[in-house]
């Protein structure tokens, strides 16, 4: 490992994504032009579009290629996760003032538009599965996928777990509870999405099902570090906000430094998943270790 420089791969997977989200939307002309502003307002604000580099270097590890039903499904998984946050900050959930540097949707515009750009998101992530990937059959694995990780069985309940965790005696089963669903899950969904536009073998999707578990995992561990430990004008999104809302989290159950040994711990399990795929996982492999320094 180590040949390769991460960070600038990162950066040329968030900038194609970028321009395949552009594309994509640019696409729809019905669209009311007042929706389309909020729309455009949070997809194309600077977020990090991990879960979409993820779908494509497993597409690229298994197929050699990040092919289009590829491209298609990590957009898609970048509407979603979008549409996922412009609901999380709303006032009846976190709460929240900022996001990706900028005005949350709902101060920007309003509420109304607000839960209205988040509807719209989500429902067009499944419309560009539905008409742009080109295979049926992939497509409707894709489209199962995606609905099975974000819904009500995945990060729906998580967030529903979340918002009733507030206030409670906090345990390590239910922040792993809430850890899977809310986050986990939505990591692994891209994982498997990219393997899926790759024709995977089950092996294989077996091998990143689990790698995605461990890399969401670890990601929200970070995420809930990073609220204690970072500042706002960093992340791009108010710190210090969980412990306000007295949201169950490892900082607020273990510490901070039990909980960055538990982040270790889990990046490390991710990285040992992908053994099967030898230095082809290399990429994939060095995420969640360039993770664990991150400061947004
Ligand atoms: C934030 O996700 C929500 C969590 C699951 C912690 P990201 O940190 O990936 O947010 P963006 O997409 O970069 O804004
Ligand atoms: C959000 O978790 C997970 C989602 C499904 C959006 P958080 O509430 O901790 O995410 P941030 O900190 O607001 O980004
Ligand atoms: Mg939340
Ligand atoms: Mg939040
Ligand atoms: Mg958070």
């Amino acid at each position: 490992m180590g040949t390769i420089d991460f960070k600038s791969e990162l950066e040329k997977k968030a900038a194609h994504t970028n321009d395949i989200l552009k594309e994509l939307l640019d696409n729809q002309h019905q669209i009311d032009t007042s929706l389309k502003e909020a729309i455009e307002y949070t997809l194309y604000a600077p977020g990090k579009r991990i879960r979409a580099a993820i779908t494509m270097w497993a597409c690229e590890m298994i197929a050699g290629n990040v092919y289009r039903n590829a491209e298609i499904a990590a957009a898609a998984i970048e509407m979603v996760h979008t549409y996922s946050l412009v609901h999380d900050d709303l006032p009846a959930m976190d709460d929240d003032d900022l996001r990706r540097g900028q005005p949350t949707c709902h101060k920007k515009f309003d509420e109304a538009t607000a839960i209205l750009t988040g509807d719209a998101l989500l429902t067009l992530a499944f419309e560009i599965l539905a008409k742009e990937v080109d295979d049926p059959a992939i497509a409707a694995k894709l489209i199962g996928q995606l609905a099975e990780s974000a819904g009500g069985s995945g990060m729906i309940a998580g967030q529903m777990a979340d918002l009733a965790g507030e206030n409670c005696q906090c345990s390590k089963e239910m922040l792993e509870y809430i850890h899977t669903n809310k986050t986990a899950k939505m990591f692994q969904c891209s994982a498997l999405c990219g393997a899926i536009a790759a024709r995977a073998n089950t092996g294989q999707l077996r091998a990143l099902w689990q790698y995605g578990l461990n890399l969401g995992l670890a990601f929200q561990v970070g995420d809930d570090i990073l609220d204690v430990c970072g500042n706002s004008e960093q992340l791009g999104k108010t710190a210090g906000k969980d412990e306000k809302a007295r949201k169950c989290t490892y900082p607020a159950l273990l510490g901070i430094e039990k909980s960055k040994e538990i982040e270790t711990e889990l990046a490390n399990k991710a990285v040992a998943a992908l053994g099967i795929f030898g230095a082809k996982a290399d990429i994939l492999k060095q995420l969640p270790i360039a993770l664990l320094e991150r400061t947004k």
